[in-house]
């Protein structure tokens, strides 16, 4: 009886949206949202966290191996390293501030460090190794403003994806010469593209341990 439930068990994709802009309703916030619903459209389980709404202590480089646990400091980064030990794909936006991610953006990156430190192995040699083993997918979406790069953005998350054991499957850019919140909602284009990218991560394969 128990091996037919486990034969027909759903394993049911986990997709965490985290949002890095400090404006509700704003562009981030709406093209986050869009690929969440179109995740869940197609039976993904979606969460999504607010890093404005959260209390994330900056980075101190104490030195201190936190293991096992995350970090020394216990604050709302622990939502965070939930998301990463349990979600099969993460979706994270970000407003351009300066050619890269936004502050909060920024210190969450960077409470992330401990999650591969640089370690002495039991063969006596130095490497980075591994924490978050769970390997996931993410989506990162950029907000900016006209003809602005995206290199620099980009450099700073594929860091942080390659932390946390993240494969970028898709980049999503929405750029405006406007100053309205939100404008992207009278974009029905890209509106479309973000529910459809949704739709395609709620298709893949969720993680078996
Ligand atoms: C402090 C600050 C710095 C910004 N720096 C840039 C920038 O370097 N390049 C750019 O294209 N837009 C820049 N912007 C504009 C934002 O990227 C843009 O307003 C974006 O829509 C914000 O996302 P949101 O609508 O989700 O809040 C900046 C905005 C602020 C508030």
């Amino acid at each position: 009886m128990l091996e037919i439930w486990f034969l027909f068990r759903v394993v049911t994709l986990k997709v965490c949206g985290i949002i890095g802009s400090p404006r509700k309703n704003g562009n981030v916030d709406l093209l986050v949202s869009e690929i969440l619903k179109g995740a869940a459209s197609g039976g993904a389980e979606t969460c999504k966290l607010y890093l404005s709404d959260m209390n994330i202590k900056p980075c101190q480089s104490c030195g201190i191996d936190p293991n096992p646990k995350h970090c020394l400091f216990e604050d709302d980064m622990e939502q965070i390293y939930d998301a990463l030990e349990n979600s099969d794909s993460i979706v994270l936006g970000s407003p351009v501030y300066f050619d890269t991610v936004n502050a909060q953006v920024k210190l969450m990156i960077d409470r992330s460090n401990c999650l591969m430190p640089y370690v002495k192995k039991a063969d006596g040699t130095y490497g980075f190794e591994r924490r978050v083993k769970r390997p996931k997918k993410g989506v990162f979406v950029a907000v900016s403003g006209k003809d602005q790069k995206l290199d620099t953005i980009l450099a700073t998350v594929k860091g942080l994806f390659l932390w946390t054991n993240i494969e970028l499957v898709e980049i999503f850019a929405y750029a405006h010469d406007d100053n309205e919140l939100g404008s992207v909602k009278n974009d029905k284009l890209k509106m479309k593209q973000a529910f459809e990218i949704g739709v395609r991560i709620s298709e893949l394969e969720p993680f078996k341990s």
